[in-house]
Parts: structure tokens; sequence; C-alpha cells
């Protein structure tokens, strides 16, 4: 998969996959996974480090994690979140994280949000050979000031903004366009209106891909469950039970058993 395969897929109406990777051993494993492509989302500030938003995450943080992604994962279109603030200081310091993180191995980042200066900065980094995707809806790094995580756009004039917001971000050159927590029938108008592909969570049905965080369809965490999610397994017993048989027999004394103990 490259940058063109994206528009491709979406003019053959196939559908595009993307997960959450935050770590060299989940990135190994995906690596061999049918998924079309990575995200090493801010919302590794929650699922790996406990913060109660992406707020929390720096390009520092997002770098270290980009760098152990890379590592694992030599065949996936990798995509890396700027994370909060990091494109509102000037274009100096925007490009200098742009810089870190597709040195880090990035082939891509994503930035949240269609206000005027991220609409110019997002021109800036395209003209400067950096595919950007962009990200609307539920934006979480301002989740502050929209009141918390919540479905966007309900009322016909926030979903006509967000149109064309999602028109100006393609007209900047994004490739591609995450919509988070929208109501279906703006995410199928969005996607029609626009010639590039649309990736969706919690954005219905007719967006042209869907993206989980990769713990969230594992089912890491069992009190995290909104309407949009579908769990695939249920890693939460899976852990504890294999790491309780673990524990038992450590004291049960069975494990190491001879073969497993060198002579
Ligand atoms: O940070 C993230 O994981 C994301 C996805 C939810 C799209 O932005």
């Amino acid at each position: 998969m490259n940058i063109h395969s994206f528009k491709q897929w979406k003019n053959e109406s196939r559908k595009i996959s993307m997960v959450t990777c935050y770590d060299f051993w989940s990135a190994k494993i995906l690596d061999k996974s049918d998924v079309d492509c990575l995200l090493v989302g801010d919302s590794l500030a929650l699922v790996m480090h406990g913060f109660d938003s992406t707020v929390h995450a720096t390009i520092e943080l997002m770098e270290v994690h980009v760098q152990a992604v890379a590592r694992g994962a030599k065949n996936k279109f990798i995509i890396a979140d700027m994370p909060f603030l990091s494109c509102s200081k000037g274009l100096t310091v925007a490009m200098d994280g742009v810089q870190r993180l597709m040195q880090a191995g990035a082939h891509a980042i994503k930035i949240e949000g269609d206000n005027g200066h991220q609409v110019e900065l997002i021109t800036h980094i395209v003209e400067a050979g950096v595919p950007v995707m962009g990200h609307l809806g539920l934006t979480p790094q301002s989740v502050h000031a929209l009141g918390g995580h919540r479905v966007q756009a309900k009322a016909e004039a926030q979903a006509e903004k967000l149109l064309a917001g999602a028109k100006s971000l393609e007209q900047a050159g994004c490739f591609a366009l995450v919509l988070e927590c929208i109501p279906s029938k703006l995410g199928n108008k969005v996607s029609r209106s626009v010639g590039i592909p649309s990736i969706g969570i919690g954005a219905g049905v007719d967006t042209d891909g869907q993206v989980l965080v990769l713990q969230d369809l594992l089912g890491v965490d069992p009190e995290f469950s909104p309407k949009f999610l579908r769990r695939y397994a249920d890693s939460e017993n899976l852990i504890r039970e294999a790491t309780n048989q673990f524990h038992a027999d450590v004291v049960g004394q069975s494990f190491p058993n001879a073969g497993e103990s060198y002579q």
C-alpha cells in the first residue's frame, strides 16, 4: 500500500481498514495482518499511559511510539498524529514536529481540525512533500472546548460547517479524512461530497473506511463500550486467565518442568 492506494480504493469502492498501533510487539503482529494501514494515534496518551485525554500527548512521546511501530511494521503504511497544539505555535514549530515524526518512521501525519491556520499549515506541509490525513467531527484534542467526548454536528448548521471543512481539507491537499462520532447521514454526505476517502469511527456505514483503536477491538477494557465499538476478542479475560494459569503453575510447582529447564 502507498499514498495512491487510498484514492484508488475509494474509486473502486473497496473499503479501507485502519487500526491504531503504539508499540513494537503489536506492530510486528499487525505487520503480518491484512489490515491496510496503522495509525500511531495520540489516543496512546490514554491507552498506553493512563491519561484522561489526548491533551497530554507531546511530540517527544509520539516520536518514541512511532519509532517503535516503524521498527515492528516494516510493510505497513504508518500515519502519525500531530499532538495537542503542535500545529498552533507557528510554522517552524509545526514543521519541526512533522520532521520528527516522519524521520521517526511515519509515512504520513494526521492533523485534527479545519481552522484557518490549520488549513494553511496543511497546504504548506503537503507542498513540502508530506502526506496529510485530516480529522473532523469529534476532535479529541479539543475535548475541553467541545464539553466532552460526544457526537458532533447533529444540528444542520454544524453539519454544513463540517461539510465545508471537509471540502477545504481536500482542497488543502489532504489524502484522506478521519470522521469521528458524527451522525451516519452526515458521514454519508461528506463521503459522497469529497474525492478523498473518509475513514470513519462512529460515523456510520457509508464512510470509505473504518478505524478502531486496537485495544478496543481486542476487548482489553470491558468498561469502555461506546455505541460504535465492535469487539473482536475478549482479551481482558484471555490475559487474566493466562497469567492466572501461570501463577497457579508456579505456586503448584508444575512450571517449569524438566523440558523447560537447561541440563
Ligand atoms: O488517536 C486516535 O486513535 C485517533 C483515532 C480514533 C482516529 O485519532
